[in-house]
């Protein structure tokens, strides 16, 4: 079989494989964003150090460990999760490290010079985060949580390991039935490239309609 009948062969099976996919990254990344805010607001306060608590581990360890950890883990202190649950919660557990410090570099990245003018017109302190912060550093925040959201879909390829049948999983069928390996990874890598090329794409477009003057 030769090249293009193998793609048009077997890139619908494989292709199938972006519905759960993107279930998964969607799942995680929703989890990751309330949970970032979460962190967020905790390390505006004074318990901060518990939210660095949660950061620094997360982010220091490997993704695909923090998987087994639960997946595997886990059942020896009684808590089952089927391999789905488990897939989405170190997913979003991660990523929710992730999006904390994307939120609290935007909100830094506010000159304190607006705070100030604000405060001298007589805003409280939280007038000036609901109109002056907030408003600008959801919007510098988008680029970097698009981003995000790219890299939480590549990393859900981890959940193959742990017996999910998403993109990856499916080109190991495919591999394995055909003996084909090469052809096989190069349909999943193409897949999740035009997946993800497709979300950048979409956010430059927005981003441009809501760029603010004077940021880059
Ligand atoms: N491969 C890295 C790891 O295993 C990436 C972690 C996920 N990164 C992210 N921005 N959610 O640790």
């Amino acid at each position: 079989m030769g090249l293009l009948d193998f793609v048009y062969e077997y890139t619908p099976f494989i292709a199938e494989g972006v519905v759960v996919t993107l279930q998964i990254s969607v799942i995680s990344f929703l989890l990751g964003l309330a949970l970032g805010i979460a962190l967020l607001g905790l390390s505006l306060t004074s318990l901060r150090p518990l939210a660095r608590m949660y950061i620094e581990p997360v982010r220091g360890t490997p993704l695909l460990v923090q998987l087994l950890l639960i997946y595997f883990g886990l059942p020896s202190i009684g808590i089952k999760l089927d391999a789905f649950t488990s897939s989405f919660l170190a997913l979003g557990l991660n990523s929710a490290a992730y999006q904390a410090e994307i939120f609290r570099s935007a909100l830094k990245s506010i000159p304190d010079v607006q705070i100030l003018s604000a405060e001298s017109l007589g805003f409280s302190g939280s007038q000036v985060y609901r109109y002056v912060i907030l408003p600008q550093a959801l919007r510098i925040s988008i680029p970097s949580l698009v981003n995000e959201f790219v890299t939480v879909v590549k990393e859900s390829s981890l959940a193959s390991v742990i017996g999910i049948v998403e993109l990856t999983r499916r080109g190991e069928y495919v591999a394995a039935y055909t003996y084909r390996a090469l052809e096989s990874y190069l349909v999943v890598a193409a897949i999740y490239f035009a997946v993800c090329y497709l979300i950048s794409y979409l956010s430059r477009r927005i981003e441009e309609k809501i760029r603010i003057p004077g940021y880059t």
